[in-house]
C-alpha cells in the first residue's frame, strides 16, 4: 500500500487498522482482581518453592466414612493453616463412572453459595452402588469400569483417577487447593477468639509461605471508580487441575481464541492472563485472546491419544484458569474462583463420545429446535417499520432467496420498553406478522432484561409492585443501572416468581394481569444483554455486592445469570402461550452450563474481518464441545461494512453453522444479500439454497445431539481421536455424523484451499465428485476454493439425505422428495441416517417421527442399498413410549419420495439396477476419470425416480 510516497511495512499497517479497538482498559486483569492474584500468588510460592512445598490441605483417616450403600465417602478435611476450621468432603461414582468431588467449609461463619449445580444439572445423578470403596491408612480407593481406580489421598489431600494404572485427571497435584475459609474482619484468623494482635501477626507470619504477607484485598477492593464493599470478606477458592498424560485442553468457553488452548503461562505475550469465565459485554473484543465474553461454560476436555477426560467444575463465580503445558504430552491448569463451594465432577471417558454423553448426563442436551430455527435468519440493528420488514421480505422474493426468520433489534419498542411497539413506526405488528407468517416464516423480537423504569412500563411496574427486581447490597431498595432503555431496573430470575412472572409476559391471550396481547405465536424471543451488560457498572455489568433471591450476592451467581432467563423464564413462557405447545426459540447472548437446554446462543458484537470470521469458527467448536451445540455468529460481523468478497465468504461460514444468522450494527450499511451485485448475489442465492438443502443433515444432527450429546459440528479430535495430527485443527470440521467435512475460507483472495483427510479413506469433493485420497497418516490435500464454492468434501462411507428444489422457507419444503448422495467407501460400502417429525410440536416425543438408515453393502458384483427403519430397531428416547412406524407424522409424508439416488464411486458401469420387488430403474452413469495415483473423477451412476417413499423399507440392487 502507498500512501504519500511512502510504502508501509505490515507492521505500520497493523497500527493504522488496530485489530480491535476492545477498551482493555474498561476489564479487569487477574492483577487487577484481588482473588485472582491471590491465587496466583499461591501458584508462583509453588513454583518457587519447587520440591519442598506441600498442601497444607490434609484428609482426617479417622474421619473418613463409607456410607452404608457404599457409595458415597465423606471426611473431614482441614488446612494447617487453620486448625480450628473443618471441611469436609465428599465423593461418589455415578453410574457412567462420574466422579464428583464436593467440598465445603462446616459451620462456617456464613455458608458458601453451593446451589450452581441446581442451575446447571439437569437432575441430580444417580450415584452407583456397584462401587467398593476400600479405605486405607493413607488413601480411599475404589476400582470399576474398563480399568479405572479413583484415589483419594489423605496427606495431603489429593485426588487422582487413573485408568490402568496412568493418571488421568490429578487434583491438588501441585498443592495449590485454598479454600478461604468464612473470618470476621477484626480477626482475621476465625474461631480463635482470644487471639490478641500479636498471636494474630504470628499467625499470619506463619502462613505466609502459603498465603503471603498481607491480607491482600480482603475486605474492600477498587477498580476503576468503582469500590466492591466485599462484606463477607475472602472466600475464593484455588485448586490445580492437571493432565499428566494429555496434551492438548479444550473448552472453558467463551473466548475468541484457538480451539486446543494456549499456555497462559508462558511466552505468548498476548496469552499472559488466565482465561477468565465472567459473563461480560465487550465492545468490539479482540480475535484472539483469554479474556471473557459473553458466556461461561466451566467444562475442560483434555484429550491424548490414549484417552479423553472431562472436568466440570460447577461454580457460578468469576473465575480464571491458567494453563499449562510442561511437556508437548501433559496439561496442567489453575482455577481461581471468587467464591462458592469446589463441586467437580470427573469425566472419565475413555472417548471424546464417552466425556460428551457424560456432560449431556449431567447437564442435559439441545432441546431439538423448531425446524424452521435451522433456516436463514435475516436481522439487522434495526428494520425500522412493519412496512421495512414487508420490503425487506419482498425482495427477499424478488431475488429467490431462501429466508425463515426476521428479527427486530430494539428499536421497535417505544422507548426501548420492550414489547411495547413504537406506534408510530410499527402501527399493525399482528398484521405485519401474520404477512410474514403467510410464507411459512417467523419473527424474531429481541426483550432484553433490563427494564425502563417508567411507571407507564407495566412490565416494570408489576415486577417492582410484586417486589422481584435484584436488590442494591443494602439487601432492600432496588436496584438501578443504565443499558440501552435508560435508567432501568432488573428482574431477579434467581426467585421463582420471577421466572414465574416472566413466563406468563409472552402470551398473546388476553388475560388477569399485563401480557403480549399484541404478538402472535410466530413472534419468538431474542435475550440479549443478560450477562447482565449495564453500561455503568463495573466492567460494564452488575455490582458484586448487588443481592438476589436468597441474599445471595451478586458475586455468587453472576456467571448463571443470563441462564434462568433464557430457561425457565422465557422458552417456558413460549412453550405455554398457546393452545398447542411448540417448540420455543430463544436466542441468548450470555450462558452456563445446561443453557443448551433452552436456546441458541451466538457469539456477540463481533467485526466484519477476516481474523473474526475465522475465530468464529473455532467458537462455534469450542461450544459445541461444550455442550451448547446450537450456535453460531454474525454473518457479515457485527461492527463495519464487508466487502462483497467478505461476505460471501461469511455467508459459506454462516451455512455451516448450526445456527445461521446475518445481523449488523445500526450504524452499517444495509447489506442484506440481496443487495449484493452480480455474481456475488447469485454466489449466495446458492449459498443459501446450499445450506436448505442440508436442512435434513442438519435436523439428523440435531436428533442425535439431543440423544447422545455428540456436537452437531465436530472438531477432529472428537471424530478421530488417535489421530495426533488432528488435535490442534479447528479450521476443518465435520457436521455431525453426516461424513461431511467443510473448511470454509477465512482469508482474501483465495482460489484453492488445503483440507487435511485424517484416514486412508476415499473423500469425494462435493459439488464435483473429484476423489481425494487420504492416508493412514493423514494427508493434506488441495482443493479448488473459488469465491462461488467451499470446500466441502463428502466422506467416503457416507450416505447424505438432501432436499434440493429450491423454496422461500424451509417450512415450504415439507412435502419436498429427497436425494441421497451415496459416497461409497474404499470398500464399497456407505451408511446414512436421516431423522424427520414436524419440527415444530412435541408429537415427536409420542412417537410421532421417522428415523431411517440407508446402508450400501457390496458383495463382489452386486450394491445394494436399502432404507431401514431406525426408530423400531433403536430405542428412540428414553421417554417415548411408543412408535409404530404407521404413525401420523409418518403418514403425513406418506408421498414424499426419494428422487433421486446418486452413487459415488462405483468401480465400473451397471449392467442393472433394480428395485427389489419392482422393476428395472432409470438410471445414468458417467464414468470416473483419471488415473491410478492420481487425483481423479468418481464415476456418478444417477438413479432417477427410483419409485419408493423417504419413510418407507425398499431396496435396490445395483450389478456390474
Ligand atoms: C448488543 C447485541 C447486538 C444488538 C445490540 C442492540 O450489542 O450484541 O446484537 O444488535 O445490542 O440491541
Amino acid at each position: 500500500m502507498k500512501v504519500q510516497g511512502i510504502i508501509l511495512s505490515a507492521a505500520v499497517l497493523l497500527l493504522l487498522h488496530p485489530v480491535s479497538a476492545v477498551k482493555s482498559g474498561d476489564f479487569k486483569t487477574c492483577s487487577q482482581s484481588g482473588f485472582c492474584r491471590r491465587g496466583r500468588a499461591i501458584a508462583a510460592r509453588a513454583r518457587d518453592a519447587t520440591a519442598s512445598w506441600k498442601s497444607p490441605y490434609s484428609v482426617d483417616a479417622s474421619s473418613v466414612s463409607v456410607s452404608s450403600e457404599e457409595a458415597l465417602i465423606t471426611a473431614k478435611v482441614q488446612s494447617s493453616l487453620y486448625p480450628d476450621v473443618d471441611f469436609r468432603l465428599e465423593m461418589h461414582v455415578e453410574d457412567d463412572g462420574v466422579v464428583r468431588v464436593r467440598m465445603d467449609e462446616v459451620s462456617g461463619l456464613r455458608k458458601r453459595y453451593d446451589e450452581a449445580a441446581d442451575w446447571a444439572l439437569v437432575k441430580e445423578p444417580t450415584i452407583s452402588s456397584d462401587i467398593r470403596w476400600t479405605a486405607g491408612k493413607k488413601a480411599v480407593s475404589a476400582a470399576y469400569g474398563a480399568g479405572v481406580e479413583v484415589v483419594l489421598e489423605y496427606e495431603p489431600l489429593r485426588v487422582v483417577v487413573r485408568r490402568h494404572g496412568k493418571e488421568q485427571v490429578v487434583i491438588n497435584g501441585r498443592g495449590l487447593l485454598h479454600m478461604e475459609h468464612f473470618r470476621t474482619k477484626e480477626t482475621p484468623v476465625a474461631n480463635e477468639e482470644g487471639l490478641d494482635e500479636q498471636d494474630v501477626m504470628t499467625s499470619l507470619k506463619a502462613n505466609a509461605w502459603f498465603e503471603g504477607e498481607d491480607q491482600d484485598a480482603y475486605w474492600e477492593e477498587s477498580f476503576s471508580k468503582w469500590t466492591d464493599s466485599k462484606p463477607k470478606g475472602p472466600e475464593s477458592l484455588s485448586v490445580d487441575i492437571d493432565f499428566p498424560n494429555h496434551g492438548h485442553v479444550y473448552g472453558i468457553p467463551e473466548h475468541a481464541t484457538s480451539l486446543s488452548l494456549p499456555t497462559t503461562t508462558g511466552d505468548d505475550p498476548f496469552f499472559t492472563e488466565p482465561y477468565r469465565l465472567y459473563n461480560l459485554d465487550v465492545f468490539e473484543y479482540i480475535a484472539s485472546s483469554p479474556m471473557s465474553l459473553y458466556g461461561a461454560i466451566p467444562l475442560m476436555h483434555a484429550h491424548s491419544a490414549e484417552s479423553t477426560v472431562g472436568v466440570f467444575h460447577v461454580v457460578g463465580s468469576e473465575t480464571w484458569i491458567d494453563v499449562a503445558h510442561p511437556s508437548p504430552m501433559s496439561s496442567q491448569t489453575h482455577w481461581i474462583s471468587e467464591s462458592g463451594i469446589l463441586d467437580l465432577f470427573i469425566l472419565p471417558g475413555p472417548s471424546p463420545d464417552d466425556v460428551f454423553a457424560q456432560y449431556a448426563r449431567l447437564t442435559g442436551t439441545a432441546a431439538l429446535p423448531a425446524h424452521w430455527a435451522l433456516g436463514y435468519h435475516q436481522c439487522r440493528w434495526n428494520y425500522v417499520s412493519s412496512d421495512d420488514v414487508r420490503g425487506v421480505q419482498k425482495q427477499f422474493d424478488e431475488a429467490d432467496m431462501p429466508v425463515d426468520v426476521f428479527w427486530l433489534d430494539i428499536e421497535y419498542a417505544e422507548e426501548h420498553k420492550y414489547m411495547i411497539w413504537d406506534q408510530k413506526t410499527f402501527p399493525d405488528p399482528i398484521n405485519m406478522t401474520n404477512d410474514v407468517a403467510a410464507f411459512g416464516r417467523k419473527m424474531v423480537a429481541i426483550v432484553d432484561p433490563h427494564l425502563k423504569r417508567a411507571e407507564d412500563y407495566p412490565v416494570y411496574s408489576a415486577a417492582r409492585d410484586k417486589g422481584l427486581l435484584i436488590k442494591q447490597s443494602n439487601g432492600e431498595d432496588d436496584f438501578e443501572g443504565w443499558c440501552w432503555s435508560g435508567s432501568s431496573a432488573w428482574v431477579d430470575f434467581f426467585n421463582p416468581d420471577g421466572i414465574e412472572f416472566w413466563a406468563k409476559l409472552f402470551d398473546p391471550r388476553p388475560g388477569k394481569e399485563w401480557s403480549w396481547t399484541q404478538s402472535t405465536e410466530d413472534i419468538y424471543i431474542w435475550n440479549d444483554m443478560n450477562e447482565p451488560s449495564i453500561f455503568n457498572g463495573p466492567e460494564i455489568t452488575l455490582q458484586k455486592d448487588a443481592i438476589h433471591y436468597g441474599g445471595w450476592e451478586h458475586r455468587d451467581v453472576h456467571n448463571i445469570n443470563g441462564m434462568p432467563l433464557v430457561s425457565a423464564a422465557t422458552s417456558t413462557g413460549l412453550i405455554q402461550r398457546g393452545d398447542v405447545r411448540k417448540r420455543p426459540f430463544v436466542l441468548t447472548r450470555s450462558f452456563f452450563a445446561g443453557t443448551q437446554r433452552y436456546g441458541a446462543m451466538w457469539t456477540g458484537d463481533n467485526l466484519g474481518t477476516w481474523e473474526h470470521m475465522a475465530v468464529g469458527i473455532k467458537m462455534v467448536l469450542s461450544s459445541n464441545i461444550a455442550g451448547m451445540v446450537f450456535a453460531g455468529s454474525d454473518v457479515g460481523g457485527f461492527f463495519g461494512n464487508p466487502d462483497a468478497e467478505m461476505l460471501v465468504r461469511w455467508y459459506h461460514v454462516g451455512i455451516f453453522s448450526p445456527f445461521l444468522r446475518a445481523h449488523a450494527h445500526i450504524d452499517t450499511k444495509r447489506r442484506e444479500p440481496y443487495l449484493l451485485t452480480e455474481p456475488y448475489k447469485s454466489y449466495v442465492r446458492n449459498i443459501l439454497r446450499l445450506r436448505y438443502s442440508m436442512l435434513p443433515v442438519w435436523y439428523t444432527a440435531f436428533r442425535e445431539n439431543s440423544e447422545t450429546g455428540r456436537p452437531v459440528v465436530r472438531p477432529h479430535y472428537a471424530v478421530f481421536p488417535q489421530d495426533l495430527n488432528g488435535f490442534a485443527i479447528d479450521d476443518q470440521f465435520f457436521l455431525g455424523s453426516s461424513g461431511l467435512l467443510v473448511k470454509p475460507v477465512t482469508r482474501p483472495g483465495v482460489t484453492e484451499e488445503t483440507v487435511y483427510i485424517p484416514e486412508d479413506e476415499v473423500y469425494y469433493e462435493y459439488f464435483s465428485h473429484q476423489t481425494y485420497h487420504g492416508s493412514a497418516e493423514g494427508k493434506n490435500v488441495t482443493v479448488p476454493a473459488p469465491l462461488d464454492r467451499v470446500p466441502l468434501l463428502v466422506r467416503g462411507g457416507s450416505i447424505v439425505p438432501t432436499r434440493e428444489r429450491p423454496r422461500r422457507s424451509s417450512s415450504l419444503m415439507a412435502q419436498d422428495p429427497f436425494t441421497l448422495r451415496v459416497a461409497l467407501s474404499k470398500s464399497g460400502a456407505a451408511k446414512g441416517e436421516l431423522y424427520l417429525d414436524d419440527g415444530v410440536t412435541f408429537a415427536h416425543r409420542d412417537g410421532a417421527l421417522v428415523w431411517r438408515e440407508f446402508i450400501a453393502a457390496k458383495t463382489s458384483k452386486t450394491t445394494t442399498i436399502k432404507s431401514r427403519d431406525l426408530a423400531v430397531e433403536k430405542p428412540f428416547a428414553a421417554d417415548l413410549a411408543i412408535y409404530d412406524p404407521a404413525n401420523a407424522f409418518s403418514q403425513s409424508i406418506k408421498n414424499v419420495r426419494v428422487e433421486k439416488v446418486i452413487v459415488l464411486g462405483l468401480s465400473g458401469k451397471p449392467s442393472s439396477v433394480m428395485l427389489t420387488g419392482g422393476g428395472e430403474l432409470v438410471w445414468e452413469f458417467e464414468e470416473g476419470a483419471g488415473s491410478a495415483g492420481k487425483e481423479e473423477r468418481a464415476s456418478v451412476l444417477t438413479i432417477k425416480d427410483p419409485k419408493v417413499g423417504i419413510a418407507q423399507d425398499w431396496e435396490v440392487k445395483i450389478t456390474l
